[in-house]
């Protein structure tokens, strides 16, 4: 079934970029019907444009409560016919009212493995705690911050040598990955309710474990082990 999308930016719109790019080649089954900023001339728009999606922007600074903003966003996703809500890195939080129109259809992507580092600069948190994985999140929005159910994540190591701009860009691949992928999964009809809670169905268990550091079974390479 194709998807009808209104995706919200506030920035560079990489994320709004994989979408496009995976629909245009046909990985995705699914439309854009609008893109709409709350920060003016953002590169997000521009890729819109140059795709040709409406692309629209509601500067959040023009409105007196945040009841309003979200009133006239829930408004046009509405007079755009749109299906569900995809955030891609939109730096607003949401109102009930939008939640409650869009019921488990708000979708977030965060840089982080939820609920580990929720809220802004969440690679620098990583780095600042010392994991060694991290990775990015997909949720439903609720209304809390980065608290909705968790649909899917993508892992990344971290490296010694990381700082929060090389993992940044670690992790926006896999973002870019997962974020089309699971759209595709929830056209074909894989998101579903169980015991209230939204989970997909039908997909392969993932095998394996995920390490880091990936320390070889009998040795340390580079370096004598301490004694
Ligand atoms: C992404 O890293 C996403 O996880 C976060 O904001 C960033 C948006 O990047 N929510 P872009 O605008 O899609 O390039």
């Amino acid at each position: 079934m194709t998807l009808r999308l209104g995706v919200l930016v506030s920035g560079s719109g990489s994320n709004l970029q994989s979408i496009i790019d995976a629909i245009h080649s046909d990985r995705l089954d699914a439309e854009i019907k609008v893109v709409i900023s709350n920060v003016p001339e953002v590169r997000a728009l521009d890729r819109a444009e140059r795709a040709g999606i409406k692309a629209l922007c509601v500067d959040h600074r023009e409105f007196d409560r945040r009841e309003e903003f979200d009133e006239r966003l829930r408004r046009l996703l509405v007079e755009h016919d749109v299906e569900w809500v995809v955030l891609a890195g939109f730096m607003r939080i949401l109102t009930s009212r939008m939640l409650e129109k869009f019921k488990n259809r708000v979708l977030n992507i965060h840089p982080a493995l939820l609920p580990a580092f929720p809220g802004t600069d969440a690679a620098r948190q990583a780095i600042e705690r010392g994991v060694t994985i991290a990775g990015c999140t997909i949720h439903i929005v609720d209304a809390g911050t980065d608290t909705g159910p968790i649909l899917a994540q993508a892992a990344v190591p971290v490296f010694p040598e990381d700082d929060s701009a090389t993992l940044t860009a670690r992790i926006q691949e896999q973002e870019h990955w997962l974020y089309p992928r699971l759209l595709q999964c929830i056209s074909e009809g894989r998101l579903r309710l169980q015991n209230e809670r939204p989970v997909l169905v039908g997909l392969p268990p993932a095998s394996g474990m995920i390490r880091s550091p990936n320390i070889p079974e009998n040795e340390v390479h580079g370096e004598e082990a301490p004694t």
